[in-house]
């Protein structure tokens, strides 16, 4: 017989007379003529109720089933007499495969997040994490969905690296452990590194430049992947590793660009509103009461978009007195975020054209706007309770002017040769972005930390898988 997933059942149009289910116990409660067994698969939020008649030949079993416990059950799909679900099963058969006893942790009371954090091999079963992790699965579908209708060609880009698409030198550096050949009289385990391929070599933080590579051929292209930073992972919105989409579009400008996130965005939005009611539904109601009404004015509102400068006057002209001092040059940091997103435009705020001197090697330097020459035609978007979710530009496809923004932020031309060479033959006007997936999650799930929209978070002292 064919297994019948919990979601299916609760979908079903019509009783059955038999049917297989396999999951794990949530809860169990026993009157003296019946069992009643929440079961659940993983396949939706809510379980299915089992009931199971103490007259039933296998009815011994069901005193194993503790929470936590494996079970296989066979029996009827009936409509059910219960509150609050439409159908249930009477058991024909009910089976123990593998049993949990009383130090199974998730018992039926509520657990800190911090708590479930340190059973990271045991919070998909809760309840929120079971519902954030199909957010996730789904929302990755809805992320090559977008492009893909759009005819945009997926991309993988290298996860070993030598290049510094950032400039940021937050990177992880790959070696490899040479136990063949300890030196004379040497433990072998010490740890003797050596550079594999001949150079030093790192984990990616973006795979931006090798997108652009493809966009100079296959004209629009995404890429999809992990990405990793030795930086800040002790903020709740910064991991050392997280995945991000970076779509990257040959004859494109910053206006091009930032339509295509805001689309992007509205995309991912719409698609689990639509096909993640439920787990939403329980978002709102446990994580963050505001989720629902939130997530449908963003839908509504095109973002507010806004340059460097002008943010910078508000953030002057706003009275406040912020812990990093702000004036034209600055980074925006977290609290001049916030008050733009949040107090000032109340909605998200894609802001643009940035100082030169603060943003990357590779944005295309604006000219004809003033201060002329000073900015780049960079964009941020922003959004309330998370700050920046995109980062993106412009690229700069002019060579000499690319040669200088590379001298300025002191880079070896020798080591880019690659990158100029997309100059030199047919460049392009061309741009793209990048989309922190976690940060994404976190905006659709209301979940205030990154540590847990990610199934296995890497932070210092949490890396035993
Ligand atoms: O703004 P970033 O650094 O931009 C880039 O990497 C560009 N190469 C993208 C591009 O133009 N193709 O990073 C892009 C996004 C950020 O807006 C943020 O959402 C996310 O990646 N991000 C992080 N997410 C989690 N943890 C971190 N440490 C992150 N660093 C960046
Ligand atoms: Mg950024």
């Amino acid at each position: 017989m064919q297994r019948t997933l919990v979601k299916d059942a609760h979908n079903a149009t019509a009783a059955a007379d038999a049917i297989l289910l396999q999951g794990w116990v949530r809860t169990r409660r026993d009157s003296k003529a019946f069992s009643f067994v929440e079961l659940n698969d993983g396949s939706c939020l809510k379980g299915l109720q089992i009931v199971v008649d103490a007259s039933l030949p296998d009815y011994a079993q069901v005193a194993r089933a503790h929470t936590g416990a494996s079970i296989e059950v066979r029996g009827k799909l009936v409509a059910s007499q219960g509150q609050g679900q439409k159908w249930e099963v009477v058991a024909t058969e009910f089976k123990v495969v593998g049993e949990a006893d009383g130090t199974y942790p998730l018992q039926k009371k509520g657990h800190t997040l911090e708590f479930l954090r340190e059973i990271a091999h045991l919070r998909p079963r809760s309840n929120l994490f079971g519902a954030v992790f199909r957010v996730r699965s789904r929302l990755a579908y809805a992320v090559h969905q977008f492009f893909q209708e759009r005819s945009f060609h997926y991309v993988h880009t290298p996860i070993i690296t030598a290049s510094d698409a950032e400039g940021a030198g937050d990177m992880f550096r790959v070696t490899t452990l040479d136990l063949e050949n300890p030196p004379r009289g040497e433990d072998k385990h010490v740890d003797h590194t050596k550079d594999f391929f001949g150079k030093k070599t790192f984990l990616t933080v973006s795979g931006q430049l090798e997108g652009e590579i493809f966009a100079c051929a296959l004209s629009n292209i995404y890429t999809f992947g992990p990405t990793f930073r030795a930086e800040n992972s002790n903020t709740s919105r910064h991991a050392a590793e997280f995945w991000m989409i970076e779509p990257e579009m040959a004859f494109c400008d910053l206006q091009g660009d930032m339509d295509l996130a805001e689309a992007f965005v509205k995309h991912l939005i719409r698609d689990v509103r639509t096909h993640c009611a439920a787990d939403l539904e329980f978002f709102s109601k446990f994580v963050d009461k505001d989720l629902l009404p939130r997530l449908d004015f963003v839908l509504e509102k095109p973002f507010v978009r806004c340059s460097y400068t002008e943010a910078v006057e508000i953030l002057e002209k706003s009275g406040k007195t912020w812990e990093h001092p702000i004036s034209w040059g600055a980074n925006l940091q977290a609290e001049h975020e916030r008050y733009l997103t949040e107090e000032h435009f109340k909605c998200p705020v894609t802001v643009y054209n940035y100082p030169r001197a603060i943003k990357a090697f590779y944005m295309r330097v604006t000219d004809g706007c003033a201060p002329d020459r000073q900015t780049v035609a960079a964009m941020d978007l922003l959004v309330p309770g998370i700050g920046e979710i995109i980062g993106g530009s412009q690229r700069e496809e002019r060579l000499e002017l690319l040669r200088e923004g590379m001298a300025l932020h002191h880079l070896d031309e020798k080591a880019y040769w690659w990158y100029l060479d997309l100059r030199r033959y047919g460049t392009v006007p061309h741009a793209g972005f990048g989309l922190g997936f976690e940060r994404m999650l976190m905006f659709v799930t209301g979940i205030g930390n990154i540590r847990d929209v990610i199934p296995f978070a890497r932070t210092p002292g949490t890396a035993d898988f």
